[in-house]
Order: structure tokens, then C-alpha cells, then sequence
């Protein structure tokens, strides 16, 4: 939907990284005036919860079930990311732990070894750039790792952030715009002879992940879900994930590492352990089967982790749609757009997702990909 005020009042329900990130495009970079609701505190959901892997790769040249342009997707999303962590550490004076050093995937066995061959393939499709390692090609990069890796892949493409330093970077920019408004609470939204509207604001954007559905609107006094206004957000699920930190040390590995659904992330002296994928599963507190799994799964990958003592363990939840790839767009419902589902890679989609829904909302041309991600798609997956 094109806007006719050229300078919409817009109301961003949800501070998420997402909601955060939109809010930054079309205020701090667009100048649009906008107003950012959240009922916790800002940045502190599943942003907060992440690893900070910005990881088309590795998650996304091979995934089965995924929509089928889901990894141009998150190529644009990794290409906009070093002028948005160079623009935003400049902003906010932060700095947000942007780091070039690739990714090192590895195989301990034959069928993740097969897996890593499609990627490559993938990659060599694309023309991304990567390395075929051996095991000693990929012990001499990173010694840490156990002798049983057979051969890994050395990811230039997918690099890291510390998405809790982006958060608060994203949230000192934002307060630091005369643009912005954080407003502590629900919206207000109301319902009335058929218009959804937000007193004082053009557009609303629902971007409170996992928890679009059931943002409430209020119709002649009773409370609704969103869910009524724009019916696919239906489809937008729960994933939990579990995941733990553990002490840095001579053990502990240089690079992110990544071995089938482990991951290990040297962070701020640490080693963030991720993560478990819950599908239907809300989860607030870690629970210690599922984590002393996980420890096990990093200790097996990385032997000198085994005696780092445990020093967090947290819990979080990503929203997730039928083919894994996020809503982006306007909905049936006029003045109302989405942007949440954006299930394992909301770190790495913020950036682009923000540019293609402060165009859409602004009612520029958001280019070809953008419309394959709206609400209105046939599901079709990836085999
Ligand atoms: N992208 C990492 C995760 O979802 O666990």
C-alpha cells in the first residue's frame, strides 16, 4: 500500500531486534516519526537469547523444508550487514563485536561430511566464496577442535556479531532521535466500523515475533487478537531453544564452529553453547537435560571444554513460519504491515528486513525478492 502522507506517523509494536531495526530505518535513516511499543523491556526476548551468528551458509544453502528463496534472502541480509554495524557502532559510540573471522564448519561423520558437500555445492552455485578443508587443514585453523574431524569448510560468507551489544546500540540510537518514542506497554490498538487504528499514528507494524498473533486490539470494549485482522499470522510458531556459556580458556575455541545443530560462539571471554530447536515449546527457564546435552555435544567437538565451568544458561523463543522464512509485507487489513518469523536468523535478516518494510510502508519499490516473502504466499519448500 503506497502512503499519501509523506510523513506517516508509525507505531512499531514489538523491540525486538526486528522491531528495534525497523524503527532505525525509518526514523534515524528515513526520518519518519515513530513510536516503539513493547510490553518487557526493550531488546530482551529472543534478540537478547541469540548467538549473534550471521550465518546464510551455513544455515541456509542446505536446510530442508525452507522456503525456496530463503537464502538470497539471508545473502542480502549477510551483504547489508558491515555498512549497518559500521553506521550503527558509529551512532550509538557502541562497539557491536562485528568480526570478519569466518566460520569453520566441521564434520565428525559421514553424514554430516555429505551435508557439507551440498553446501559447498550451493556456495559454488553461487559463487560465494568458501574453502574445502581437510582435517588438518581445519585442526591447524583451529587446534582446539577434537582429532576425530574427518574435514569441515572454511565460511567466509557467515561471520558474527555480539547481537546483545546491537541491541543496546540499536536502543541508544533510537533514544538519542527526537524521531523516536519508546512507549513502556501494550498498544492500544482499537477496532471501529471496520478500521484498525492507533490514536496519533498512520501505519501500524506488528513485529513482536512468536507474539504477533496475539497482540490485542480492542473492539467496543472487549480485547481481540491481531490474529483476526491478517489470518497468517496464524501460522507463525513457537521454537524454543535452550542454550549455556562456559568459561574461555586454553581449550577453548577462536572461531565460531559450527558441527550439525552445535554451535560454539567465542564471546566476551566465553564460549556461548547453542542450541536446542523446540518446535510448539515456549520455554522461559533452561531446563538441565537439555543444556548438560548440549555441554556434552560442544565438549565432544572442542575435548578442552570439558572441565570449563558453566557460567550461564538461558532460554529463549523464535517464531517461526510453515517454510522458515519470515512475514514481510502488508496485510489485508489497510494501514496494518508484519515483520516477524524470522525463526533461527533474525540477527542476520534485521538489516534487510528493515529496509524492505520501511519501502513497503513508505511505499517505494522494495525489489523482486521482498514480494516473495509476504504474508499472501503459497507455502512451497525446498526437498
Ligand atoms: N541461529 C541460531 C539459532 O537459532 O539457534
Amino acid at each position: 500500500m503506497a502512503l499519501l502522507n509523506s510523513s506517516p506517523r508509525i507505531a512499531i509494536i514489538g523491540a525486538g531486534i526486528i522491531g528495534l531495526s525497523g524503527a532505525y530505518e525509518l526514523a534515524v535513516r528515513r526520518g519518519a516519526r515513530v513510536s516503539i511499543y513493547d510490553t518487557r523491556s526493550p531488546g530482551r526476548g529472543a534478540s537478547w537469547a541469540a548467538a549473534g551468528m550471521l550465518a546464510p551458509a551455513f544455515e541456509a544453502a542446505d536446510e530442508p523444508g525452507q522456503h525456496p528463496r530463503f537464502f538470497e534472502l539471508c545473502l542480502q541480509g549477510a551483504a547489508a550487514w558491515p555498512d549497518f554495524a559500521n553506521e550503527l557502532s558509529a551512532r550509538s559510540g557502541l562497539d557491536i563485536g562485528f568480526s570478519r573471522v569466518p566460520c569453520l564448519a566441521a564434520a565428525t561423520g559421514s553424514s554430516e561430511e555429505t551435508r557439507l558437500g551440498r553446501i559447498a555445492a550451493r556456495l559454488t552455485a553461487a559463487r560465494i566464496e568458501h574453502s574445502a578443508l581437510t582435517a588438518q587443514d581445519i585442526l591447524r585453523r583451529e587446534p582446539a577442535l577434537t582429532p576425530e574431524v574427518i574435514s569441515g569448510l572454511e565460511l567466509p560468507s557467515d561471520l558474527r556479531v555480539n547481537n546483545r551489544q546491537v541491541v543496546d546500540a540499536l536502543i541508544s540510537a533510537l533514544r538519542a532521535c527526537p524521531k523516536v518514542r519508546f512507549v513502556p506497554g501494550p498498544a492500544p490498538l482499537r477496532s471501529a466500523a471496520g478500521q484498525l487504528r492507533l490514536e496519533g499514528h498512520d501505519v501500524i507494524l506488528g513485529a513482536a515475533g512468536w507474539e504477533t498473533a496475539v497482540i490485542k486490539v480492542e473492539v467496543r470494549g472487549q480485547l481481540f487478537n491481531l490474529v483476526n485482522w491478517e489470518t497468517a499470522l496464524d501460522d507463525i510458531e513457537s521454537y524454543g531453544g535452550q542454550m549455556l556459556s562456559v568459561a574461555d580458556g586454553a581449550g577453548a575455541p577462536k572461531h565460531v564452529v559450527r558441527a550439525g545443530h552445535v554451535y560454539l560462539v567465542p564471546r566476551d571471554g566465553r564460549v556461548v553453547i547453542g542450541a536446542t530447536v523446540e518446535p510448539d515449546r515456549v520455554i522461559d527457564e533452561p531446563d538441565d537435560v537439555a543444556i548438560e546435552a548440549l555441554r556434552l555435544e560442544a565438549v565432544q567437538l572442542c575435548p578442552g571444554l570439558a572441565d570449563a565451568p558453566v557460567l550461564e544458561r538461558w532460554a529463549g523463543v523464535r517464531p517461526g513460519t510453515p517454510d522458515h522464512a519470515p512475514f514481510i509485507g502488508g496485510t489485508r487489513t489497510p494501514g496494518l504491515f508484519v515483520a516477524a518469523g524470522h525463526f533461527r536468523n533474525g540477527i542476520l535478516l534485521a538489516p534487510v528486513t528493515a529496509r524492505i518494510i520501511a519501502d513497503q510502508i513508505l511505499g517505494k519499490e522494495a525489489g523482486e525478492l521482498a514480494a516473495a516473502f509476504s504474508l499472501r504466499r503459497a507455502y512451497t519448500a525446498t526437498a
